[in-house]
C-alpha cells in the first residue's frame, strides 16, 4: 500500500472518539457555506473560546480583544479552523501509539525551538503573519508523526537506512517515495488546511525552491532557516524556549542591528529580497553562536 492509499486511512483520526466533539462541530460549521459567526460563536466550548481569545489577542497587536464575538471575526474562518484542526491533530498524535524509537518529547521540544526561532526572526523583520510563521513551525514535521504511527513498517525501515548512514530525507524518499514534509503537507491539505500553511510545510527541506517571486518567499525563507537552525541543536531539544528568554531578546536586538545594517549598506543598488538570503545568513550565524555560547555556560554550571 502506498502512502497516499495509507493517508486515506487517516480520515479515521477525526472520527476517533478521543478528540474534543465541540471542536468536530466547531469545524463542520466553518465548512459550511452558509454558516455565519454568531452560530459559531454559540456552539463554541470554554476551552475553544479560550484558544480563540488568546490567538486573536495575539492577532491583533494594540488592542485587547475581550469578547469572543469580536474575537471570531478577528480571526476569520481560515484561521479559526487552522487553529482547531492542529490542535486536534497534536492531541490525536500525542495520545497515539508510537514506535519505541520514536521520541516523542524530542519531537515537541524541536518543535517548540523551531517555533522560538522562527518568532525572533519574525521580529527582527518585521514580518506580517508572524502568527501562521509560528504554527507552521511547530507542525512543520508532523509528517513524521503520520510516518510513525501509520506507517510502522516503512518507519522502521527508515530508521535502519538512517542507523547505516543515509540522510533521513533520502531515507524516506527511497522507503515512501515522498519525505516527511510532502506526507504533513498531503494530511493538513486533506483536513483543508490552505495553501499558505501547507506550501511551506511541503518545501521546508527543499533547497532548490527558493524563487524571489512568490508571494509567502519570506515566510518559505525564515521557516527553511529556523529548521535547520533547530535541527543544528538537535541534541538540546529540551532547550525550552521560556528559561531562555533573555538570550532571545538579545538576539531580537542584535538581529535588528545587523538587518539596519545591511540594508544600510546593500539596498542602494538591490532591492530587499535580493539582499534578502545574505541577511538571513548573517543573522543564522549570530543565533548560532549566541546559542552555543548560552549552552557551553549552562554546561559549566552543571
Ligand atoms: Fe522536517
Ligand atoms: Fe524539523
Amino acid at each position: 500500500m502506498n502512502i497516499l492509499d495509507r493517508l486515506k486511512g487517516i480520515d479515521r483520526v477525526i472520527d476517533i472518539p478521543i478528540v474534543d466533539v465541540s471542536a468536530m462541530r466547531v469545524i463542520r460549521l466553518l465548512d459550511d457555506p452558509e454558516s455565519n459567526f454568531d452560530q459559531i460563536c454559540t456552539q463554541l466550548s470554554p476551552g475553544i473560546m479560550a484558544k480563540f481569545l488568546e490567538m486573536a489577542n495575539n492577532a491583533y497587536y494594540g488592542r485587547k480583544v475581550n469578547n469572543i464575538e469580536y474575537a471570531v471575526r478577528v480571526l476569520g474562518y481560515d484561521r479559526m479552523k487552522q487553529i482547531l484542526v492542529v490542535s486536534l491533530l497534536m492531541e490525536h498524535f500525542s495520545k497515539s501509539d508510537m514506535p519505541h524509537d520514536f521520541n516523542y518529547q524530542r519531537f515537541q521540544g524541536h518543535a517548540n525551538l523551531c517555533a522560538c526561532i522562527s518568532r525572533v526572526f519574525a521580529e527582527i523583520f518585521e514580518m506580517d503573519g508572524k502568527e501562521d510563521l509560528i504554527t507552521i513551525s511547530m507542525i512543520h514535521d508532523i509528517g513524521k508523526l503520520i510516518i510513525a504511527v501509520y506507517c510502522k513498517d516503512e518507519f522502521s525501515l527508515i530508521e535502519d537506512l538512517k542507523k547505516r548512514g543515509i540522510p533521513e530525507i533520502k531515507a524516506e524518499k527511497d522507503v515512501l517515495g515522498m519525505d516527511h514534509a510532502e506526507v504533513g503537507a498531503l494530511l493538513l491539505k486533506k483536513f483543508g488546511i490552505s495553501d499558505e500553511i501547507t506550501e511551506p510545510i511541503r518545501v521546508h527541506h527543499s533547497y532548490d525552491s527558493n524563487n524571489t517571486e512568490d508571494k509567502d518567499y519570506f515566510l518559505k525563507m525564515v521557516l527553511k532557516q529556523s529548521v535547520v537552525i533547530s535541527d543544528m541543536f538537535y541534541k538540546e531539544w529540551a532547550l525550552y524556549c521560556e528559561e531562555i528568554k533573555e538570550v532571545f531578546d538579545e538576539i531580537t536586538i542584535k538581529g535588528k542591528e545587523i538587518r539596519d545594517e545591511m540594508v544600510r549598506d546593500h539596498m542602494r543598488d538591490k532591492g530587499y529580497r535580493e539582499i534578502f538570503p545574505g541577511l538571513l545568513r548573517n543573522i543564522t550565524v549570530y543565533i548560532v553562536e549566541r546559542l552555543s555560547k548560552y549552552l557551553r555556560k549552562s554546561f559549566e554550571l552543571t
